[in-house]
């Protein structure tokens, strides 16, 4: 910082990006256009979320999504912004939007080589009691010559070229892996710039907090039921702290920065979880693993599924190392 206190060389995340895409010598610079397309999306979004209440954009926009969700006013304008900004970008060719029941195709006069597979705003109950919310989106490449087909979409996770999520939260941030290293910036308002503050973020061994809704605890199965129990009533060393938001983007940022566990589990009721695995799943099990931690159904990785319809979900059970490890072993015993 120079003598007023001014950062005349503030590493905003445009030139991360532009530099990363210097590593690669026959990069063509979609990606850091696609990247930078997002970024204006998540600047509009966050606007339109702070003065959702003074807009009036609270309340639902009196329709029913595929999930089957009471749609939110902000849930739509999210969504249309994603939408035209990623088309606008040249750099786009297919888009899967949880909004969206069908995938979007772009027209062929726009269309470039990645898929977006996008959440527009997760932890929609929570915008109208001013809690935490957020965006999360992962990116795959078309890796064939000719038209985009929904196959494209359905690749496993490991095929993510980036991935990342925006919270808007008491500031707003974006965490972004572009396939090494984890790095969180935060929006600077005055220049409407996201500056780089963390770099290479890794996630601790171990936490002492878990996450859950419990109102669901009647229909868990076997395995967490002990889980839980154990990290209430430990047989040795202090029992866990408990902390859920009810925003997925949320919660995985608290899990990412404290360390512990986060879980949206098999119940009785949806035997496949709540999570939808292409733009939640997905994405955070890309971050967390990027982070050095672990991301998993119970019994299998997360990104290691072959998904088979892009609205499919997933339980899933991700944060520390050690403390996935432990429901992985109780699944095991259970099995
Ligand atoms: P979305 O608002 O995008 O539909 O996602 C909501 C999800 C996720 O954000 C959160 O982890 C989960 O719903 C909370 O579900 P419960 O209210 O069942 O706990
Ligand atoms: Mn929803
Ligand atoms: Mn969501
Ligand atoms: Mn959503």
């Amino acid at each position: 910082k120079n003598a007023h206190g001014i950062d005349t060389d503030c590493l905003t995340l445009t030139r991360y990006v532009l530099a990363e895409q210097r590593k690669f010598p026959k990069a063509s610079g979609d990606l850091t256009q696609l990247l930078s397309a997002m970024l204006t999306a998540i600047k509009a979004v966050s606007s339109a979320v702070r003065k959702a209440g003074i807009a009036q954009l609270f309340g639902i926009a009196g329709a029913t999504n595929v999930q089957g969700e009471e749609v939110k006013k902000l849930d739509v304008i999210a969504n249309e912004v994603f939408i035209n900004m990623l088309k606008s970008s040249f750099t786009t060719c297919l888009l899967v939007s949880e909004e969206n029941e069908n995938v979007i195709e772009v027209e062929i006069e726009r269309q470039g080589k990645y898929i977006v597979c996008f959440d527009p705003l997760d932890g929609s109950s929570n915008i109208d009691c001013l809690v935490s919310i957020g965006t999360i989106f992962a990116i795959l490449r078309k890796d064939h010559e000719g038209p985009p087909t929904i196959k494209d979409a359905l690749q496993s996770g490991r095929n993510i070229v980036a991935a990342g999520y925006a919270l808007y939260g008491s500031a707003t941030a974006v965490v972004l892996s572009t396939g090494d290293e984890v790095n969180s910036f935060m929006l600077d308002p005055a220049i409407g710039e996201f500056i780089l503050t963390q770099r290479n973020i890794q996630i601790k061994p171990r936490g002492k907090i878990f996450s859950v809704n419990e109102g669901y605890a009647k229909f868990w199965d076997p395995a967490m039921k002990e889980y839980v129990e154990n990290k209430k009533y430990p047989k040795s060393g202090k029992p866990y702290g408990a902390r859920y938001i009810g925003s997925m983007v949320a919660d995985v940022h608290r899990t990412l920065m404290y360390g512990g566990i986060f879980m949206y589990p098999a119940t009785s009721e949806s035997p496949k979880g709540k999570l939808r695995l292409l733009y939640e799943c997905n994405p955070m099990a890309y971050i967390i693993e990027k982070a050095g931690g672990l991301a998993s159904t119970g019994i299998m990785p997360i990104l290691d599924i072959v998904p088979e319809s892009i609205h499919q979900r997933a339980p899933i059970f991700l944060g520390s190392k050690e403390d996935v490890e432990d429901v992985i072993a109780l699944y095991k015993k259970h099995q």
